[in-house]
Parts: structure tokens; sequence; C-alpha cells
């Protein structure tokens, strides 16, 4: 949510992340206090994932400036930002359990060649058991459904004891059940005053889910409390190159302004 608060969680200003000649985010700038969650929408190909890694120093940016938890990404230790990526980013044939995979997430806590301890052990298992998946936890990682491998990935963020959490389409590919699951424990979080960042497609959720709003398409089109937002103008800007306008436009036309 904006504020006038210096002690913002995260603070973007006039950022803008280039590959080569590719202008992937223009000229984005925003600010979250914390325990605010906060979706992020556009088009394929609009720059989501290229904000948040930016956001995570996962890649250059040619201008701006971020700040997280009032510090340069760089300056950050590996145990405050947690990272699920997007489904079609991973390497399914890693041959990993789902328990190694939940471990990675204590792995900023662990001494280097050191064996988990018990608490690193207890965090595993407490993050699987929250999403469900404790009993498959000595599963391979690519022998599990899209919504169950999206659960897993939460869990390692969750084992993590991040203060920010960035997911990137973590309801694609999944039921129902799994998506209510997810956004439970999401809410949960942002009450505890975690900063949460979700990348998210569906129109027809975005009330119930997000406090706070960003749409993109390269270029940043508005970012701020959702009811303010997410209107029919601010929609069509965002998607206006895109098949989904037109697929959206009769829920563009009821969204309450
Ligand atoms: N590593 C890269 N090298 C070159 N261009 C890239 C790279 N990653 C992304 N791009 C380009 O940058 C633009 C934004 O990509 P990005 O992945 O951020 O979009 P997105 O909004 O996450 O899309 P999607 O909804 O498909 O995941 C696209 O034009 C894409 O082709
Ligand atoms: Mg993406």
């Amino acid at each position: 949510m904006t504020s006038t608060s210096s002690n913002h969680a995260v603070r973007v200003e006039n950022l803008s992340v280039s590959y080569g000649n590719v202008v992937a985010v223009k000229n984005a700038s925003f600010s979250v206090n914390h325990g605010t969650l906060t979706g992020i929408m556009g088009p394929n190909g609009a720059g989501k994932s290229t904000l948040i890694k930016a956001m995570m120093g996962l890649v250059r940016f040619q201008r701006g400036n971020i700040r997280l938890l009032s510090a340069h990404p760089s300056q950050l230790d590996g145990t405050c930002i947690a990272y699920v990526p997007q489904q079609n980013h991973i390497n399914l044939h890693f041959p990993v359990t789902v328990g190694d995979v939940v471990m990675m997430g204590r792995y900023s806590y662990m001494q280097r060649l050191r064996p988990p301890r018990a608490r690193d052990r207890e965090a595993v298992k407490a993050s699987l058991k929250k999403v469900r998946m404790h009993d498959k936890k000595d599963r391979q990682i690519g022998q599990l459904s899209g919504g169950e491998r999206q659960r897993v990935f939460l869990a390692r963020a969750l084992a993590q004891q991040a203060e920010l959490f960035f997911l990137d389409e973590p309801f694609s590919d999944i039921d129902f059940a799994s998506e209510k699951v997810i956004i439970s424990l999401l809410r949960e979080l942002a009450g505890g005053g975690k900063t949460i960042f979700v990348i998210h497609h569906n129109l027809d959720k975005v009330f119930e889910y997000f406090e706070s709003l960003l749409l993109i398409n390269g270029e940043m089109i508005a970012f701020g409390k959702t009811q303010c937002v997410f209107t029919p103008e601010n929609l069509a800007r965002t998607y206006r190159d895109s098949h989904m306008v037109l697929a959206h436009d009769d829920d563009a036309a009821v969204i309450p302004k």
C-alpha cells in the first residue's frame, strides 16, 4: 500500500530494466508498507518476472533505485528474501526429493558442509505440514502434480522464514483447493507483517486476494490500493495489445469502481 512513511518494506524509484535492446520494465515507481500483499498483473511479456527479479537483485537494472527493508538488495543476507519462481523455469529432472527442496530454504541458516540441525528439520516439517505436503516428503520433485509442486516451493519459502516473499504465478496450473491453501497462507504471512508480491493472471480473484495492485505492460500502468487501481480504464491500458482484453472485456465492464 502507498504511504508517506520512509519506513517502507520496499521502495522502487524510476526503475528501468533492459535486456540488450529490449526494454522490459520502464520507469516503475512504487512503495509498500510491511505486511502488504500486492498483486502484479499484466499480459505475457509485460515485464512482471523481470520486475521482481530486479527487485531481488537477480537481474541488473540500468536506471533507478531499489530499497528493500531500507537496504540495497545486494546488502541483504540470503534469509531475507524468499522466491517462488515461475514453474516453467524449474528443472523437473533434477533428482531431489520434496524434503530436499524445502531444506534449501534453510541453507542460509546452515553452516557450510554441516548437516541440518534439529531446528532446520523442524522448520522443514512444519512448512510441509502447512502446505499439506508432509506425507509426500520423500517423493521426487518431478513426480508431483503442478499444484503439489507449487505448494512445495511455497513450503521452501516458508521454511526460510523470510521478510519479503516474491511468488511468480503461484496459482498457474493448480486446482481451487491448492489455490485456497496458498492464498490463506499468504494472508496469514501478511497478517504477521511479511511483505508479499504475487504475480497473478486471473482477473476474477483480484479484489478478494490483494489489498494492493501493480499493473504493468512494459511501463508501469498503475499502482495503489486494489479498489483504486483495478478499473476498466487501467485494465484496458494494461491489456491493450493482448487477446486477454477481448477475453475479459465483459469482466472489465462489471468491475466495481
Ligand atoms: N533473459 C532474457 N534475455 C532477453 N530478453 C528477456 C529475458 N528475459 C525476459 N526477456 C524479455 O523481456 C520481456 C519481459 O519478460 P518477462 O519474463 O519479464 O515477462 P512476464 O511479464 O513475466 O511474462 P509472462 O507472463 O509470459 O511470464 C519480454 O519481451 C521477454 O522476451
Ligand atoms: Mg513471467
